[in-house]
């Protein structure tokens, strides 16, 4: 089950890897238009499908929203893994650790057999021991480029080998939930891989987590099965609106990213200063290696009210808290903060 962090209703949330800003202003603008007219219909969608699918450069056809990214992987496990996805045993689905949770909760969900590829040290992609753990019965792997806790990126070429090895009739999922961070994407690549789908969320880059909207994007051929999984009204009025307003202030999004790039470098000049490991990231956030010191870091920046995730019970992560790296405002209180907890005795 997944563990769901406790609310907070305030102070810094730096634990979700939310965007610290929040959403464009013309976002608020779009839900303020809604009128009670709007609310009591049920909403359609195609001009919102036309917008997402021109802004990732795909047709039409090619776009599934859905009501958040976890949806759509609710939708994928149910097709790839659930009731008779593999004749004679269990629909595998293969995870390289350490991965967003929520791909084994749904594996076991949907009755697959979560396949978890342990992590390289470093964190680096394990290519060749995720090739191997593919098999006739492999029905889904799923990819996160840039991966999230770590922030490490996956390099074409293996993405390639990846795709080559899996089965014809498996699904292999990229998810690229934080690609507007790392600027590098696979969408180009779509046409000649009809068993890919590439997952995106707007809850990130563009700050709209709490509307909940995301999308699965493939061949429209392989989206079907995906179609009559998700729930017809799924997407609600307010994130269609929504998405359009997002969609259409681009300079939101490339001052964030920005903000992003700025942030991670003040976080790990911190972590030097520090004394703390670290790993290079290319999301919009930092895994932090505060061995055992990351329960005193955890509990001490949270009673500062800044909130930041203990990844430690993660496959090789021991030690690790992951912190957002968003305004720069932001992270500059958190590092201050994070000197005030390891320092403050000195
Ligand atoms: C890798 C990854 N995929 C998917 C999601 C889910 O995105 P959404 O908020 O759109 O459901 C997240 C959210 O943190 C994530 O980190």
């Amino acid at each position: 089950m997944y563990d769901r962090p406790p609310e907070v209703s305030d102070g810094l949330r730096l634990h979700l890897n939310e965007n610290t800003a929040g959403c464009s202003p013309r976002v608020l603008d779009a839900l303020r238009g809604l009128t009670a007219r709007d609310i009591g219909c049920y909403p359609g969608y195609e001009a919102a499908i036309r917008e997402c699918a021109a802004y990732l450069g795909v047709s039409d056809d090619q776009v599934l929203l859905c009501n958040g990214l976890d949806e759509g992987l609710m939708a994928l496990a149910l097709v790839c893994l659930g009731p008779g996805a593999a004749a004679g045993g269990r629909p595998e689905a293969v995870i390289p650790e350490p991965a967003f949770e929520l791909y084994r909760i749904y594996t076991d969900i949907a009755g697959g057999h979560v396949v978890a590829v342990p992590p390289r040290p470093d964190f680096r992609f394990a290519l060749s021991e995720i090739l191997e753990a593919i098999t006739p019965r492999t029905r889904l792997v799923f990819l996160t480029n840039p991966n999230n806790p770590t922030g490490t990126r996956i390099a074409r070429s293996e993405i390639h080998e990846v795709l080559a090895r899996a089965p014809a009739d498996a699904t292999v999922f990229l998810d690229e939930a934080y690609a507007d961070f790392s600027g590098e994407t696979f969408l180009d690549e779509l046409p000649r891989h009809p068993h890919l789908v590439i997952g995106r969320t707007f809850a990130k880059s563009h700050g709209l987590a709490g509307i909940r909207i995301g999308c699965l994007i493939g061949a429209a051929s392989t989206l079907l099965p995906f179609r009559r999984v998700v729930p017809v009204y799924s997407v609600n009025a307010a994130a269609v609106a929504a998405l359009g307003a997002a969609l259409g202030d681009r300079a939101h999004v490339a001052w964030y990213v920005a903000q992003v790039e700025a942030s991670k470098a003040l976080m790990y000049d911190a972590c030097d200063r520090l004394g703390l490991g670290y790993i290079v990231s290319a999301a919009n956030f930092v895994l932090v290696k505060a061995g055992d010191r990351a329960r005193a870091l955890v509990d001490g920046l949270a009673a500062r009210r800044i909130h930041v995730r203990d990844r430690g019970h993660q496959p090789g992560c021991a030690g690790c808290v992951r912190i957002a790296t968003g305004v720069v405002d932001d992270t500059r209180r958190c590092v201050a903060a994070m000197e005030d907890v390891l320092c403050g005795d000195r």
